[in-house]
C-alpha cells in the first residue's frame, strides 16, 4: 500500500500548508508594513525582533508584545519616553507610523504556554 501511504502523505502536506498559508494571510497590510518599521526603526534593537524584549544592547528594552500596550500610550512612549529610552520625534516616526507599529506588535500571538508543549510536560 505504499501508494496510498504517498498519497495521504501528499494530502497531509497539502493541508499543512494550506494552513500555513492561512496564518500568514492573517496579517493585513498595516500589520506587515508596522513589522518592517519595527525592525527598520531599530525598536528591534533593543525590543527584540519580535517584541519579546532583552534585544542585544546594553539598554535592553521591556517585552512590548503579545497584549502590546494601547497605541495612545505607544505614541506618549516615543514622543516623551520615561527611563533611559531614547526620544523618537514626529519628525522621524510619523504618528501613522506609530500606528503601523502598534498594529504589528497588537497581532503578535501569545506563545503556547509550558503545559502545551510535550517536550516540556
Ligand atoms: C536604545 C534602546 C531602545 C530603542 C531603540 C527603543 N526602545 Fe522602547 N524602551 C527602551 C527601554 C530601556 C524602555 C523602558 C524604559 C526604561 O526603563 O528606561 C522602553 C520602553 C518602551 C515602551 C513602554 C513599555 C512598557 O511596558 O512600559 C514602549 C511602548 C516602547 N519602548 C516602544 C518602542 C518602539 C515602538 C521603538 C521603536 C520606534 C522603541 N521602543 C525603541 C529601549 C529602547
Amino acid at each position: 500500500m505504499r501508494a496510498t501511504t504517498g498519497a495521504s502523505a501528499i494530502a497531509r502536506s497539502v493541508v499543512a500548508l494550506l494552513l500555513l498559508t492561512a496564518g500568514i494571510a492573517q496579517a493585513g497590510p498595516a500589520e506587515q508594513r508596522g513589522r518592517k518599521l519595527y525592525l527598520g526603526y531599530g525598536c528591534s534593537y533593543c525590543h527584540g525582533s519580535i517584541g519579546q524584549g532583552g534585544g542585544r544592547s546594553g539598554g535592553a528594552g521591556p517585552k512590548l508584545a503579545p497584549d502590546a500596550l494601547p497605541y495612545a500610550a505607544i505614541l506618549g512612549q516615543l514622543r516623551q519616553p520615561y527611563g533611559i529610552m531614547p526620544r523618537f520625534s514626529e519628525r522621524i516616526v510619523p504618528d501613522c507610523d506609530v500606528a503601523d507599529i502598534s498594529a504589528y506588535l497588537r497581532s503578535i500571538p501569545a506563545g503556547k504556554s509550558a503545559h502545551e508543549i510535550d517536550l516540556l510536560r
